[in-house]
C-alpha cells in the first residue's frame, strides 16, 4: 500500500505572527460541560481537529445537537439529568484518549448501556486506570485486557478518596466527573500537579468544587446548571512547535497569539526559558484560563535535565523538546518519562527511531532518553505512526535539518491542528 507523504524543505528562517487552534483540552471540557449544562451554550474558537470532533459525535449520541459554524459552535442539551441513548449505543472515541476516558466517568453513572470503542491505536491504551478507581464508585464495566473496547452498564455511583498512582490529567477528570453523578463527596489527591483545565471550569460554572492541598473534592450535582459561553484560548502544545523552529532556526521571530498560559501549561516555556530562550509572554487574566501572546526569538540553548515531577508539566511537548535536545550544548536527560510509552504511540521509541533516521545522537531508557547535542540533521524519510506530535515534530526537524525530511502519513496532524501545513508554508523565508 502506498503511504501519503509530504516533504519538508529546510527553511532559512521563519517570522510572522500566528493565530493557532484551540486548545484541544480545553475544547473537550468546554464540550462536555456545554451537554452537562441544560439549554443553549455558544463556544468560540473550538479546536476543529479530529479527536475534539470525535467528542461532538459521541455527545450527539446522548441528545445533545450541536451547530458548529467557522469560529463559533452553537450548542443545545436536555442536560446530564435528562441524557438518552438506546441500550448499547456505540461510542466512537476514534484516536482521542481525552474522549475516551471523560466520557466513560460520565457514562458510568447513566441509566442505558454503552460501549466506548476507538481506532487501533486508542485500542491499545490503558483504561485500567479508569476501570480501577470508577469500579471503586460502584461503576459496571466489562473490557478485555482493560482495554477499548469497553462496556458500559447502569450502576448507581457513591462517592470515592482516591489518589492518583498514575499524574493524569484524564483519569482524574473521569472521577471529577463521576463524581457529579455519585452520591456523597468525591475526593481525589493528586500527587503531583497536572492540568487543571476541568477543575476550572467547573468552577467558572458554580458547580461545588473545592481544593485543599493537593486533594479536590466535587459534590453531587443535584441542581441542573444553565448554558454559558466561552472563549477557547489557543493551545500551548501547538505552540511549542513553533517556539521551536523560531529557537532553532537564525534571525527568527514568531509571535504567537491569544496562547492559553494556564499555569499547569508553561513547564515548557520555562524550562526553556532556563535553557536561554529569548521567550517572552504577558498573561492576561481576564477569564477563567489565564493566556496570553507569546514572543520567540532565535537563541542558542544549553543541555537539560527532567525527571518524573516535570513529566505531567510537559508531557505532550517531549518530542518536540527531544529535538530541540539535538541541537543544544550538551547532553539533555528526559527521565521518569514511562507515560510516554502509552500515549498514541510509544512516544519514548517513536521519537527517538525518528531523530535517528536523520543523524540524531540518542541512547534510549526503559523512562525517557539521553540526547547528545549539538548534532546538526540531515535529511531522510521517517514514518509519522499514527501519532500527530510526531509528525509534527519531524515536520520542525524538516526546517532545521540540512535536506529535505520526508514524513509517511502525515496527514495524522488533523487530529489536533489540520492547519498545520498551511501555518508552516506562511512562516517560512
Ligand atoms: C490530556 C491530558 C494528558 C495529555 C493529553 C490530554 C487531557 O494525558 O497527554 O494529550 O486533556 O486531560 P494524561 O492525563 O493521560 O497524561
Amino acid at each position: 500500500m502506498s503511504k501519503k507523504t509530504i516533504e519538508i524543505t529546510p527553511a532559512q528562517r521563519v517570522r510572522g505572527n500566528i493565530s493557532l487552534p484551540g486548545d484541544k483540552s480545553i475544547s473537550h471540557r468546554a464540550l462536555i460541560f456545554a451537554a452537562i449544562a441544560r439549554g443553549k451554550s455558544k463556544i468560540r474558537y473550538l479546536n476543529t481537529g479530529v479527536d475534539v470532533l470525535s467528542t461532538v459525535a459521541c455527545l450527539q449520541k446522548l441528545g445533545v445537537s450541536f451547530q458548529l459554524g467557522r469560529y463559533t459552535v452553537n450548542i443545545k442539551s436536555p442536560g446530564i439529568h435528562e441524557w438518552h441513548a438506546e441500550n448499547h449505543t456505540a461510542f466512537n472515541c476514534g484516536n482521542s484518549g481525552t474522549t475516551a476516558r471523560l466520557l466513560a466517568g460520565l457514562l458510568a453513572g447513566q441509566t442505558f448501556i454503552s460501549t466506548l470503542y476507538g481506532d487501533e491505536s486508542l485500542s491499545k491504551r490503558p483504561m485500567k486506570r479508569i476501570i480501577e478507581p470508577l469500579s471503586l464508585m460502584n461503576a459496571s464495566f466489562h473490557s478485555t485486557n482493560g482495554c477499548l473496547p469497553l462496556t458500559i452498564h447502569p450502576a448507581k455511583l457513591k462517592g470515592l478518596r482516591y489518589t492518583l498512582p498514575v499524574a493524569s490529567a484524564q483519569v482524574k477528570s473521569a472521577i471529577l466527573l463521576s463524581g457529579l453523578l455519585a452520591e456523597g463527596k468525591t475526593h481525589v489527591t493528586e500527587p503531583v500537579l497536572c492540568r487543571d483545565h476541568t477543575e476550572r471550569m467547573m468552577k467558572m460554572l458554580g458547580i461545588p468544587i473545592f481544593k485543599k492541598k493537593n486533594t479536590w473534592t466535587v459534590h453531587a450535582l443535584k441542581k441542573s446548571i444553565p448554558g454559558f459561553e466561552y472563549n477557547v484560548p489557543a493551545d500551548p502544545s501547538s505552540a511549542a512547535f513553533w517556539v521551536a523552529a523560531s529557537l532553532l532556526l537564525p534571525k527568527s521571530r514568531l509571535v504567537l497569539n491569544n496562547v492559553s498560559l494556564n499555569p499547569t501549561r508553561i513547564a515548557y516555556i520555562k524550562l526553556l526559558q532556563r535553557c536561554g530562550a529569548d521567550i517572552g509572554y504577558t498573561v492576561e487574566n481576564r477569564s477563567l484560563e489565564p493566556f496570553g501572546d507569546i514572543s520567540v526569538s532565535s537563541s542558542p540553548l544549553q543541555a537539560f535535565s527532567i525527571t518524573s515531577k516535570n513529566i505531567p508539566g510537559l508531557i505532550d511537548e517531549i518530542p518536540i523538546l527531544a529535538l530541540i535536545a539535538t541541537q543544544a550544548n550538551g547532553s539533555s536527560q528526559i527521565r521518569g518519562a514511562q507515560e510516554l510509552r502509552v500515549k498514541e504511540s510509544d512516544r519514548i521509541h517513536t521519537t527517538i527511531t525518528c531523530l535517528r533516521a536523520l543523524g540524531a545522537e540518542i541512547e534510549e531508557h526503559e523512562d525517557g532518553m539521553t540526547i547528545h547535542g549539538p548534532t546538526p540533521l540531515h535529511g531522510g524519510t521517517v514514518n509519522a505512526f499514527m501519532d500527530h506530535r510526531i509528525a509534527m515534530t519531524m515536520s520542525i526537524a524538516g526546517l532545521i535539518a540540512s535536506e529535505p525530511v520526508t514524513i509517511e502519513d502525515y496527514s495524522v496532524v488533523d487530529i489536533s491542528y489540520p492547519d498545520f501545513f498551511n501555518t508552516l508554508d506562511k512562516i517560512r523565508r
